[in-house]
């Protein structure tokens, strides 16, 4: 790992996780973010008095008293949160839920510093932006993804020349095998109890759309520089190979391990370096692993998010602001689960089209994707 270590989105599943294997590692943690000055992020604070704390959101009088409860240094406001992300010669790992957390990756990229990206949504809707800053500020980007670690994994010391293929797993979520009828009248809680996996409820609902994987097709297309025709998606309900690459010669490399996000958030913070697994052993002997073709007629997030990858520019950026907005609908009740889909490619419909060149411009047409996601619901509400 490179310098002290900066949680943003501490209070979330993976910024908890987070802190878990910092603590284990024996890290030193020296900023600590999030959306809101909750009793959480309090309770984090106090845990680590000498790190900076930085809180996005909030009001006047629940910034007072938040203030008042901690004895850490605190600042308010999204700039306090680049603030810290930018906070040179530290590793960054962004936990921030959604493309809200774009700024912050592209802050804590340009001033060089080692970034464990968990928050997909940066190289969904900004990938090339992400890549500039990347670039310009010569600090490393890895993936706390379960899927992009064992890619990234799988892809050390080798050729890119050498890739046929990239195989993102997908464990198909709680819907696996139901029809577009079935799903009629799915509620939040049923769509919140993912199979394998403790999430964040975005995270969780994208998982039983699939818009996951989706946004996962274009964090592999971004992080590896390979093309849309060559990234697959196999469906492994199990979650025991966390994906794989297949080479020219017929060779595969997989990965695969317990599906436990402790064991990518450590590899993000220390490799190339291993450590000691934070989970008890692994076994493979008596596992049961299956595979199937997505279904991609049932479950059409999967060739929405194809389709954004391909059109670029703009389109992927659409499409995650949507997305984030129908579940936030879905959620509260206000729209069914079939129309999360629905509404997320309508949108892409009527956001007009372009080439996103810096982070205000992606900032813009989430914006506006936002605005034109909320309206549409509104109107079949
Ligand atoms: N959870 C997983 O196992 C998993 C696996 C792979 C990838 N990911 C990715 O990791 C990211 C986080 O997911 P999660 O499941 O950990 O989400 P989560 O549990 O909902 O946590 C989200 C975190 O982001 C913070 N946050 C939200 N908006 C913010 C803002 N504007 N500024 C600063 N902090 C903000 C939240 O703070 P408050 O608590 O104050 O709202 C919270 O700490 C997502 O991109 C997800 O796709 C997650």
């Amino acid at each position: 790992m490179t310098g002290p270590l900066v949680v943003l989105g501490a209070t979330g599943s993976i910024g908890t996780q987070t802190l878990e294997v910092a603590d284990k590692l024996g890290l030193e943690v020296s900023a600590l973010a999030a959306r809101k000055p909750s009793a959480e992020l309090a309770d984090l604070a106090g845990r680590y008095p000498d790190a900076a704390v930085a809180v996005a959101g909030g009001a006047g009088e629940e910034r007072a008293h938040f203030t008042a409860s901690v004895s850490n240094e605190v600042d308010f406001g999204p700039e306090a949160v680049l603030a810290v992300a930018g906070l040179p010669g530290c590793t960054v790992m962004n936990g921030i839920v959604g493309a809200a957390g774009l700024r912050a990756t592209v802050a804590a990229l340009e001033v060089g510093n080692r970034v464990g990206l968990a928050n997909k949504e940066s190289l969904v809707a900004g990938g090339d932006v992400v890549k500039r800053a990347l670039a310009s500020g010569g600090g490393s980007l890895i993936p706390v993804d379960s899927e992009h670690s064992a890619l990234l994994q799988c892809l050390e010391g080798e050729s890119r020349d050498g890739v046929a293929r990239l195989i993102l797993t997908a464990s198909g979520g709680p819907f696996r095998g139901l029809t577009r009828e079935d799903m009629a009248e799915v509620t939040p809680d049923e769509a919140l109890r993912h199979p394998t996996w403790d999430m964040g409820r975005r995270i969780t609902i994208d998982s039983a759309t699939l818009f996951n994987k989706g946004l996962e097709v274009i964090e592999a297309h971004h992080l590896f520089d390979v093309d849309y025709d060559r990234i697959e998606i196999v469906v492994h309900p199990q979650s025991i190979l966390h994906s794989a690459v297949e080479f020219v010669d017929g060779s595969w490399k997989g990965h695969i391990g317990y599906p436990d996000m402790r064991i990518p958030i450590q590899y993000a913070l220390t490799a190339p370096q291993r450590m000691p697994t934070p989970t008890e052993q692994f076994s493979i002997v008596g596992l049961d692993l299956t595979f199937e073709e997505p279904d991609r007629e049932n479950f059409p997030a999967l060739d929405i998010a194809f389709e954004a990858g391909r059109q670029g520019g703009s389109t992927p950026a659409v499409m995650n602001a949507a997305d984030e907005i129908a579940v936030e609908a879905f959620l509260h009740g206000r729209l069914g689960f079939l129309g999360i889909p629905e509404m997320v490619s309508r949108t892409i419909d009527s956001v007009e089209w372009r080439r996103p060149e810096t982070v205000d411009d992606v900032v813009q047409v989430d914006r506006e994707a936002r605005e034109v996601a909320a309206s549409l619901i509104a109107s079949v509400c």
